[in-house]
């Protein structure tokens, strides 16, 4: 071959090799990791939206967190299998990304979101089944959760563990994230996102009433909270008669083990003992930890008992508890509470 034809030759194969690199570059190293992860959520929407994982076969994660309620339910407490209510208001699932939430629950009694993720599938008066064997043989009695699995996990299909289903439920959970607030385009840089009264608003809630002390809002993600644990005064008053026979309850039960879970969701009064029933530390007594306040305005009703009903009375009664606990009274005008609420709907 002539010389011209080799450097041709050399030059097309140069070219499709630059070519092929830029085209399969994408396809075949896009990364098999964010592959796997996009199984794994979409394994964990479906088992998030499956009853057939409940006692009676009518429940759902979906029942409770529901996605057009911000992934609440709208209830002072959770109804859950065969109607047996619980003891607490179902939180949001929407800020746990963002918070990069490290402790779960209102108490914080659990650490991961793997683990927190399937307590609800054992709790008696959430999704009720017996154990956790009971949820494995459940779903794979399924041929298509099989096959899912088998393709989210690089060891799969041999034999499913809890910790394979925590661990799609947790990716699912993670996915979730609030849309675009008024308050996320003001925080870039659009003044006009923030009516003239949410803005006052917000130079409260930093300021004056002091909100921004465990509401916190720095940093990028602005995750509302803290991550630490605080007196309510929230349903306090309804067991303080009863605290020392309550507090020796928790511990002897807490000593012969069982899952603090189960026993806070069908004990009332034992709920409301908040943080105490992590750490049995009787400073810990009524401490609950601080609820991201993103979305907000979508989750009433409020507080761990969700005994507040609408956020006017949430704020009245945070000005309240928070002036009396830090010790300087706090004087907001109604105009001012009604800034603060303009400023926590444009969350
Ligand atoms: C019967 C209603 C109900 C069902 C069903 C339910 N949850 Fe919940 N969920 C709650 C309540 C109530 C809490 C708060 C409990 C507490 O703090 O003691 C909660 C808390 C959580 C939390 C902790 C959130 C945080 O910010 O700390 C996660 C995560 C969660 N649920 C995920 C799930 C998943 C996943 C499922 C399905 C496997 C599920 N839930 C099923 C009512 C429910
Ligand atoms: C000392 C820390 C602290 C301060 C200061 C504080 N909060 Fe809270 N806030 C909490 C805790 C803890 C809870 C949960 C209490 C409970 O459920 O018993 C809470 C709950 C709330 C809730 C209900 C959220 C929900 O999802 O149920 C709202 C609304 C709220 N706070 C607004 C405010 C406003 C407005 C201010 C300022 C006036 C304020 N907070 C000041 C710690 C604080």
């Amino acid at each position: 071959m002539p010389r011209k034809g080799w450097i041709a030759l050399l030059a097309a194969v140069v070219l499709i090799s630059v070519a092929a690199e830029v085209v399969l570059h994408p396809v075949v190293h896009a990364s098999p990791d964010a592959a796997r992860l996009a199984r794994r959520i979409a394994l964990g929407k479906q088992l998030f939206n499956d009853p057939s994982l409940s006692a009676d076969g009518a429940v759902r994660c979906a029942s409770c967190h529901m996605p057009d309620r911000s992934y609440t339910d709208g209830r002072a407490v959770a109804i859950g299998v065969y109607g047996h209510t619980g003891t607490r208001n179902t939180p949001s699932l929407l800020p746990i990304a963002a918070a990069n939430e490290s402790t779960f629950f209102w108490d914080g009694r659990r650490t991961t979101l793997e683990q927190a993720v399937l307590d609800p599938l054992t709790n008696p008066v959430e999704m009720g089944l017996h154990d956790q064997s009971q949820l494995l043989r459940r779903i794979t009695r399924n041929g298509a959760y099989r096959t899912a699995f088998a393709q989210a996990f690089s060891d799969g299909g041999v034999s499913l563990t809890a910790t394979e289903v925590g661990t799609v439920l947790a990716a699912y959970v993670r996915s979730l994230t609030p849309p675009e607030s008024p308050f996320d385009r003001y925080r870039r840089g659009d003044r006009a996102a923030l009516n003239p009264r949410a803005q006052l608003g917000l130079a409260l809630f930093q300021g004056k009433a002091g909100c921004a002390e465990c509401h916190r809002l720095d940093g990028s993600s602005s995750a509302f909270t803290d991550h630490a644990y605080h007196r309510s005064g929230v349903g306090l008053d309804g067991i303080a008669a009863n605290l020392s026979a309550l507090t020796q309850g928790v511990i002897t039960r807490s000593l012969q083990g069982g899952a603090i879970g189960d026993r806070v969701a069908t004990q009332a009064d034992e709920a409301q003992l908040g943080r105490f029933n992590v750490t049995l530390d009787p400073a810990d007594i009524g401490l609950f930890r601080t609820p991201s306040l993103r979305s907000v305005s979508h989750t009433a009703p409020y507080m761990h008992d969700g005994s507040v009903p609408t956020l006017e009375d949430a704020i009245d009664r945070e000005v309240y508890y928070r002036s009396l606990q830090a010790g300087r009274p706090l004087n907001l005008s109604v105009e001012e509470r009604l800034d603060l609420a303009e400023f926590l709907r444009s969350l």
